[in-house]
């Protein structure tokens, strides 16, 4: 028997990609029911049929087995509860409750033991920080990881569909970001807070420290974006607790579900978006030996922030609650 799901900001980017995760991990699904404001898309299709998208107004919805929220951080702060309360296990992609120690932040193949713990809201962490640690993951466990250096080149799309409409340039006016992204580069991302740092830099560092359950894990981010539509890339340079060789590192990612190794420099064989995109493994390359830290290691890391940064994750997470007989 199928699930009844909820997909509330089914028109946007992560929205309309969660349809096609369910339709292509053939997710049991029974009734669907969409939701967006009402002043965009009005239908969407799942499995090829015609689902109309119904605006949402908080105050009329059915019951349901699982709702995917991806609307936004108000949204899901003033209803999330809601659906809760109507019988749902609703799993966020957005930032609203990442935080909530008492909210299990999930990427399934690194915590999914978590899902246990849900008292009816599950959140998905922020793209870059899944992207990131579903590579260092298997590294982490083997040698140990004192320090993470690392920055991004994050695509458009992660801000959204309006974003992309600028760098389409179809949008007026023209800049969704201060200044113009084509032929530029941003570097910032989210809120500038007192620290000097970024909110998305923040996010990065607190989401990984909770979904390691590791306080002591230092990490520092540097957010940027770029005039990319598709796939986040990000380097990284960590300081391991012990040795290794890179033989033992190659082997340890190969045998990580979800991590693709694509490291050939001679043949020019490295992660890049157009490689990533719509793709839902992560692509790992430039595995090198870094001189600067005792046990150094650095490496370059892309992956579709769309699809394993949002959508594919959030459906691994609903299908951790079928497997688990969570709902
Ligand atoms: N893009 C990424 O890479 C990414 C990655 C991880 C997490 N996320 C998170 O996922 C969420 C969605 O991101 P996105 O990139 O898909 O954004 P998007 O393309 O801008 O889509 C936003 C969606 O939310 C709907 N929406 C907005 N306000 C609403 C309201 N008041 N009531 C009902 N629906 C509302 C929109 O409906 P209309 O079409 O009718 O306007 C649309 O369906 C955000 O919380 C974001 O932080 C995004």
């Amino acid at each position: 028997m199928g699930l009844r799901i909820a997909i509330v900001g089914a028109t946007g980017l992560v929205g309309e990609k969660i349809l096609t995760v369910l339709d292509e991990r053939d997710f049991p699904v029974d009734k669907i029911f969409l939701f967006a404001t009402g002043m965009g898309k009005t239908e969407e299709y799942f499995k090829k049929e015609k689902i109309e998208v119904t605006p949402f107004e908080g105050t009329e919805f059915p019951e349901t087995d699982v709702a995917f929220f991806s609307a936004g951080t108000d949204i899901p702060k003033k209803f999330a509860k809601d659906f809760v309360n109507k019988g749902a296990i609703v799993i966020d992609n957005s930032p609203a409750f990442r935080e909530d120690e008492t909210i299990p932040l999930i990427i399934p193949e690194i915590n999914p033991e978590k899902i246990k713990e849900t008292k009816g809201i599950v959140s998905n962490p922020n793209c870059s920080t899944i992207i990131m640690l579903l590579p260092i993951y298997p590294i982490y466990k083997r040698w140990g990881i004192k320090r993470i250096i690392v920055s991004t080149y994050q695509s458009v799309s992660g801000a959204g569909r309006e974003a992309l409409f600028d760098l389409d340039k179809k949008r007026n006016p023209p800049h969704y970001f201060p200044f113009a992204i084509e032929k530029n580069i941003i570097p910032h991302i989210g809120k500038p807070l007192e620290s000097g740092f970024s909110s998305e830099e923040r996010k990065m560092e607190s989401e990984s420290k909770k979904i390691l359950s590791d306080k002591k894990i230092k990490i520092s981010a540097t957010c940027v974006r770029l005039p990319v539509r598709f796939g986040h890339s990000i380097s990284v340079t960590m300081e391991l607790k012990s040795e290794f060789t890179l033989q033992a590192i190659k082997k340890q990612l190969q045998l990580f579900p979800g991590v693709v190794i694509y490291d050939e420099p001679k043949n020019a064989k490295y992660p890049f978006p157009l490689l990533v995109e719509d793709k839902d493994e992560v692509f790992v390359g430039r595995i090198r030996v870094d001189p600067v830290f005792k046990n150094g290691l650095s490496m370059w890391i892309a992956g579709d922030n769309i699809r394993k940064g949002a959508a594919t994750n959030a459906v691994q997470i609903a299908e951790l609650l079928l497997r688990g007989e969570g709902v």
